[in-house]
């Protein structure tokens, strides 16, 4: 039987590859388009890792949730190119990625049409300092939307900076309340926070209370070698009294406590957020540009 959802474009442009496209459906969840291997798959995205530093580890979990996936391969049956599509709260997410030795023939042109195709708003983003991914994204329609700085901490339980006893903290019992929360005393905040169920699954919530009242709230994930901040945010009339450097301090102990670092993501115009973040001793470890079309 020829399966519908997947559309196949042979030999694209100037290099001898088929683009196959599989637009997922709840029943289809983490399928890849017919005849592509897995392994393949992996195989390609671990080569564009190793010799494109700039090029962030691909999300697998992203991937395997994306709606829409489309994959190059050649001849051999190698895969040479991967796109990927995901919702997310703002709308889209597309992440195109080709190897090496395969770029400026089209085919990261040929990829991004097939997943982009009918999605707005759209996001892709890139490393600051990647020139022609930027240019190539600018080049498809997209304009710079925001520029986030991508902060980390170190340390031992020691150098976690002191905190005043502004609210009081506890783990919520209701994850849904955390959540919630962090959306309305994030209103208005860029970069959105990331909540997730990934996120969800392996992550940690605390909610700070003054007296009866929610102040503040953070939710944060494990990655391999620190707590990442999902989200981490204060109610306006609770802010400028501590609540936030109280939250960030809790990770930060827990983390040093098992030997791992803290990310957060500060955009590079919030003047107020950096200085908070620097003053608790983050510094800047990537700047990462966020495109929209
Ligand atoms: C970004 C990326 C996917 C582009 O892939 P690509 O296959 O090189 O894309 P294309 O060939 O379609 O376009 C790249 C350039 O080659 C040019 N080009 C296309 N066909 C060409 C040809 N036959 N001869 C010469 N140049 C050609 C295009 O005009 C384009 O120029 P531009 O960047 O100035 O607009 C690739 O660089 C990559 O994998 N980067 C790392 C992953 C990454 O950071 N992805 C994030 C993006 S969401």
């Amino acid at each position: 039987m020829v399966d519908l959802s997947t559309h196949r474009v042979d030999f694209c442009q100037s290099v001898r590859v088929r683009v196959l496209t599989l637009h997922r459906s709840p029943l289809t969840a983490g399928a890849w388009p017919e005849g592509v291997s897995v392994a393949a798959v992996e195989r390609c995205l671990a080569v564009i890792e190793a010799r494109d530093p700039l090029t962030l580890p691909a999300d697998r979990g992203a991937l395997a949730a994306a709606q829409v996936v489309s994959v190059a391969c050649d001849l051999d049956g190698d895969v040479v190119g991967v796109a990927w599509r995901r919702a997310t709260p703002e709308g889209a997410q597309v992440d195109v990625r080709v190897k090496p030795g395969l770029r400026r023939h089209g085919l990261g042109t040929q990829l991004l049409g097939e997943v982009a195709a009918g999605a707005a708003p759209l996001w892709a983003g890139c490393d600051a300092a990647h020139p022609r991914v930027r240019r190539f994204l600018l080049h498809q329609g997209f304009a710079l939307a925001g520029v986030v700085f991508h902060q980390r901490w170190d340390g031992e339980p020691r150098d976690v900076p002191p905190a005043f006893a502004s609210a009081h903290l506890e783990t919520p019992s209701d994850l849904a309340m955390a959540v919630s929360l962090l959306r309305d005393a994030s209103a208005g905040t860029w970069p959105r926070p990331a909540i997730g169920a990934v996120e969800a699954a392996n992550g940690r919530a605390r909610i700070a209370w003054h007296g009866d009242a929610p102040a503040g709230v953070l939710l944060a994930h494990r990655e391999s070698d620190a707590w990442e901040v999902d989200g981490l945010a204060v109610l306006p009339a609770h802010r400028g009294s501590g609540v936030g450097r109280l939250l960030a301090a809790d990770l930060m102990r827990f983390a040093a406590e098992s030997g791992v670092g803290v990310t957060l993501r500060v955009a590079q115009d919030d003047d107020a957020g950096l200085s908070w973040s620097q003053k608790l001793g983050f510094w800047t470890y990537r700047t990462w540009a966020m495109y929209r079309r």
